[in-house]
């Protein structure tokens, strides 16, 4: 029995609206021990789960996140996108989520999606509410900007971070050890038994995404990775 996190993509995203509660407590019912999840800022500084810059896909509405007050974020149907049974979902807030996981074992894997949109303190602020809900060990910051997790882990360094990256980096863990950051969110076809090994070695470990085909979570599994990203954790963990 292979003890690897199975982190649910966006929550259950296979089968439910991608990054609203619905998605998140299907993920926890499916088996997953961890969520991934992406987190933007409103004009007012809120803190909300969701994909992209914009609100059009998921939400419908024709704008960018940073530029919609929460409480206009807040009206908007984050779930008929996908399919009518989850009309009237919202796009959460990260509270939310915190107040869902915060008395279970369940990991946090928060990504922060500031690579278009600079968001004022995005880094601070996300500490701030993983502190107050004391999950700083079950919380891994994860980013495509690495200046954010280099200040993530000046400001907060008793948080683990992982670098997110798409190319096929040369030594990744020594590039991740150079930031402070303890783990490779790699593209699964990134992702070799040798450095795995090699990474382990150092401390660092993977946590590749996004892995749908069980045939490709069994090669990672004996790779050795920490943990899996993917959209169906019940393929997971049929196979865990
Ligand atoms: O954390 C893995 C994955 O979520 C990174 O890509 O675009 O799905 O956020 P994306
Ligand atoms: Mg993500």
């Amino acid at each position: 029995m292979a003890n690897i996190v199975n982190f649910a993509h966006r929550g259950a995203s296979g089968c439910c609206p991608e990054n609203t509660m619905a998605a998140f407590s299907k993920g926890l019912e499916l088996g997953a021990t961890g969520i991934e999840t992406d987190v933007q800022m409103t004009k007012d500084g809120t803190l909300v789960l969701i994909h992209d810059e914009k609100l059009t896909r998921t939400a419908g509405l024709d704008a960018l996140v940073a530029s919609v007050d929460y409480s206009e974020v807040k009206q908007l149907d984050a779930g008929s996108w996908f399919g009518s049974e989850f009309a009237g979902e919202r796009v959460p807030t990260l509270e939310q989520l915190l107040e869902l996981v915060k008395d279970t074992n369940t990991i946090v894997n928060i990504e922060l999606k500031n690579g278009f949109v600079q968001y004022p303190q995005l880094e601070a602020k996300v500490i701030e509410s993983v502190r107050r809900y004391q999950m700083t060990e079950r919380v891994i910051l994860s980013s495509f900007n690495h200046y954010s997790l280099a200040e993530a882990n000046r400001l907060a360094p008793e948080i683990a971070t992982g670098i997110l990256y798409m190319e096929g980096l040369y030594e990744p863990w020594k590039y991740a050890q150079s930031i402070g950051a303890s783990a490779l969110h790699a593209p699964y076809y990134a992702v070799l038994p040798d450095w795995v090994a090699s990474a382990k070695a150092e401390g660092v470990i993977y946590n590749p995404f996004t892995v749908n085909d069980p045939n490709e979570m069994k090669r990672l599994i004996d790779a050795g990775v920490a943990g899996i990203i993917t959209d169906y954790p019940d393929r997971l963990h049929a196979l865990l």
